[in-house]
């Protein structure tokens, strides 16, 4: 019987499986941390990290139907030293993702300096697309501000010596993939993770008449099944504009283990779980995996690189 292999290399860093968490959710705490450290998942991502502990939005700020997530958490997280802390004392076995989002341009310089010193961070994945900051009310979130993100990766590359890769927000104009693949080229990013919540979106409770969430009047990024196509598309889109030594983390819309093989014959080397982790808890890694193994072992494929990328257009 064939072996079927679904690990993966993310720029040389090696992963046992290609499935992990994605940031945000159920990777905020200790236990939490501790549960996806002991289960199959192949890597670790944190909850996105500030300087100092946040309580984050009013609730309710989470709600989920049949095909997807509206959120609008504000970043809720322990603060940075926590999570260096908790990686120094666990020494992972396996791949340890720092993800950051400072409330601003300097806070982020001050997060990416600490991690640089962390002797056990894998990477920094730094979240450029948070959409449900309060604080930055009448500010374009980073990741659509392309100006501003060409001078601040040029500046972190003057200091930082780590992996680094960046969780960029949905792009839907081909104008605007060509721009950030055009900057993302200039620099020696380690990977991309495609993508985060869709912005502003609202979700309606019929009977009440009203927002399902408290914050932000409402509105909050979507996530989950209804975002697979969007997410197949920014990987597609940057699979093919970035320089192929730039890895490709696919997010959004994973359920099945058919949803892995589409991320990653898009372009993605490896992919994250978000709202279906939370639907069903830590046992969405097994279930994925066993899942997404039978579809290689149907296909006849042993191991993820016979197919990555290999997209036919009709
Ligand atoms: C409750 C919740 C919290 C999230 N928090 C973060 C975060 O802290 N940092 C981040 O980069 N993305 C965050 N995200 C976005 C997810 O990582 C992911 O990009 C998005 O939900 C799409 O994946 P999915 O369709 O599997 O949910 C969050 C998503 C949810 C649902």
């Amino acid at each position: 019987m064939k072996k079927i292999d679904i690990s993966s290399s993310i720029n040389g860093i090696k992963l046992s499986s290609c499935i992990m968490n994605a940031s945000g959710v159920l990777c905020c705490t200790e236990k939490e941390l501790s549960e996806i450290l002991m289960s199959s998942s192949g890597a670790v991502v944190t909850k996105s990290c500030t300087m100092v502990p946040r309580k984050g939005n009013l609730e309710p700020r989470y709600f989920e139907w049949n095909i997807g997530s509206i959120n609008s958490m504000g970043l809720p997280n322990l603060g940075i030293d926590f999570y260096l802390n908790f990686l120094d004392r666990k020494k992972p076995k396996k791949p340890f993702f720092l993800s950051i989002s400072g409330l601003s341009i300097e806070e982020n310089y001050q997060l990416i300096s600490k991690a640089n010193i962390s002797p056990n961070i894998n990477a920094i994945e730094l979240n450029l697309s948070c959409p449900n900051l309060v604080e930055k009310k009448n500010q374009v979130s980073l990741g659509y501000d392309f100006e501003k993100i060409y001078d601040f990766l040029k500046n972190i590359f003057k200091f930082y010596n780590k992996p680094l890769g960046v969780k960029l927000p949905p792009y839907f104009e081909d104008f605007h993939f060509e721009k950030m693949a055009l900057i993302l080229n200039q620099f020696p990013i380690c990977f991309v993770t495609c993508i985060n919540s869709l912005p502003n979106g609202l979700f309606v409770d019929t009977n009440k008449e009203t927002t399902v969430l408290h914050p932000k009047k409402g509105f909050g990024g979507i996530g989950g099944r209804v975002i697979k196509p969007f997410s197949l598309a920014n990987i597609r889109k940057f699979y093919v504009s970035l320089r192929k030594d730039i890895s490709i983390i696919g997010c959004g819309g994973i359920c099945y283990g058919k949803d892995i093989f589409e991320h990653i014959l898009c372009g993605a080397s490896a992919v994250q779980v978000g709202t279906q982790f939370f639907k069903e808890g830590i046992r969405v890694f097994d279930r994925l995996k066993n899942e997404f193994i039978s579809i290689l072992k149907e296909k006849n494929y042993s191991s993820i690189e016979e197919f990555k990328g290999k997209l036919n257009v009709i």
